[in-house]
């Protein structure tokens, strides 16, 4: 749900680790969810060709409830994540996720290791 009383232009995902951890992560819009994520110093993502759609290690799995605002992957995102044994219908690559303040309180888990 979101925060209405959240300041224009930031917001905070909530991040579930591969060990079920969930971390609140601020970001400010106009970031990508990969690069908050990484910057909350969360080690699961590892962003191995540093967000230009090429690695497929900041795979995340968009909650039920915020798949619509974040929509679906297309193109050269949903090329590379079909390449994955563990794609679902709510995957997508973080790094392909902007991250705008209407995303605010958005959940996410990050994917199990490829
Ligand atoms: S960081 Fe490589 S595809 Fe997202």
């Amino acid at each position: 749900m979101r925060d209405d009383t959240a300041e224009v232009g930031h917001g905070t995902a909530n991040v579930t680790d591969r060990e079920g951890n969930v971390h609140s992560v601020a970001f400010t819009e106009g970031h990508s969810l990969m690069e908050s994520i990484r910057d909350a110093g969360i080690p699961d993502i590892l962003a191995l060709c540093g967000g230009v759609n090429s690695c497929a290690t900041c795979h995340v799995i968009v909650d039920e409830d915020w798949q619509d605002a974040v929509g679906p992957a297309t193109g050269d995102e949903s090329d590379l994540l079909e390449t994955s044994s563990l794609v679902t219908p709510r995957s997508r690559l973080s790094c392909q996720v902007a991250l705008t303040a209407r995303l605010d309180g958005l959940s996410v888990t990050i994917a199990p290791e490829d």
